[in-house]
């Protein structure tokens, strides 16, 4: 009897998060509907507590009435974790394997989808000048969340960072001074504005909007890890459809196109480090 009536709760939490998601999207036009049910779950539990509510109907009701209050929770939607050269051995392979390639081109495009708030993007940019891509390379660096997007573009980053990312940048092969790309203040560091030339900090919702220009390279990193399979089917389908033949896509560590439906539009370059490239046809 007690077992029925937990997994009748249970059963019309789930449905409550369901119809809550399904307003968010009519209201708002934001889609969480095929995001991972766990994660979705956690965000919006916090979010509860937070705002002293007991149900997920006023938490519904509350979502539906007050922009103001969505768009303040909004944030807390997404996971923003990030770190420059966050796993080495995946920039050491790009500066092997991908770059000398992509260094042939008369001009290159990279897409970073789901940049947060702009390490991995700088990371990229000193890779390129490293290797001696500086001209004729264009970075697009997009996010749906657009405090962590503010936050990128001008490129600030905690003082107590800076150990981990130079520990980072030199096992991923850099071969110059991390310092010599950032400048010091009182607790946090300021990139060198040489690195933003060539990047453009734009708004794109991966569920929602479409297809994003024809790019050389597509790093999609530590993102598709929150979406339910279905979803990552969609947006691995939005990337192939954004990708010129022979293009690189890059997933995180703990992602892979192996099981995906578009699977076989790729084939795999380094595996361990979730780095595929476009087949032609
Ligand atoms: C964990 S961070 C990963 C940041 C970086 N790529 C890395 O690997 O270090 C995930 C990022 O994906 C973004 N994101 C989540 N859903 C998104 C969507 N539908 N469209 C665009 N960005 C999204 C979040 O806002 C967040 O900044």
């Amino acid at each position: 009897m007690k077992g029925q009536c937990v997994d009748q709760q249970v059963e019309n939490e789930e449905i409550e998060i369901s119809l809550l998601l399904e307003a968010i999207y009519l209201k708002y036009g934001y889609d969480f509907r095929g995001y991972a049910r766990a994660h979705i779950k956690r965000r919006i539990m916090h979010q509860m507590a937070l705002a002293d509510l007991s149900n997920l109907s006023e938490l519904q009701h509350k979502i539906l009435y007050d922009r103001g209050f969505f768009y303040k929770i909004l944030p807390d939607f997404s996971i923003n974790v990030t770190e420059m050269f966050r796993d080495p051995s995946f920039y050491m392979t790009l500066r092997r394997e991908v770059i000398p390639i992509l260094k042939k081109y008369p001009a290159i495009k990279i897409w970073h989808a789901g940049c947060s708030t702009g390490e991995e993007v700088y990371s990229m940019a000193i890779l390129l000048q490293e290797e001696g891509v500086t001209d004729n390379v264009q970075i697009y660096a997009t996010d749906f969340n657009e405090a962590v997007l503010a936050q990128a573009q001008q490129g600030i980053y905690p003082i107590s960072s800076i150990k981990e990312y130079t520990y980072n940048y030199q096992r991923a092969g850099g071969s110059g001074s991390f310092a010599d790309y950032y400048t010091s203040q009182i607790d946090s560091v300021k990139i060198d504005a040489s690195l933003k030339k060539n990047i453009v900090f734009a708004d794109h919702n991966l569920v929602t909007d479409g297809v994003f220009g024809e790019m050389n390279m597509i790093i999609c990193r530590n993102v598709l890890i929150y979406f339910t399979r279905k979803l990552q089917n969609q947006v691995i389908g939005l990337f192939v459809d954004s990708l010129c033949p022979r293009g690189f896509l890059g997933l995180g560590s703990k992602e892979t196109i192996r099981f995906c439906e578009h699977a076989h539009k790729f084939e795999s370059i380094a595996e361990e480090e979730k780095i595929y490239r476009k087949l032609i046809k």
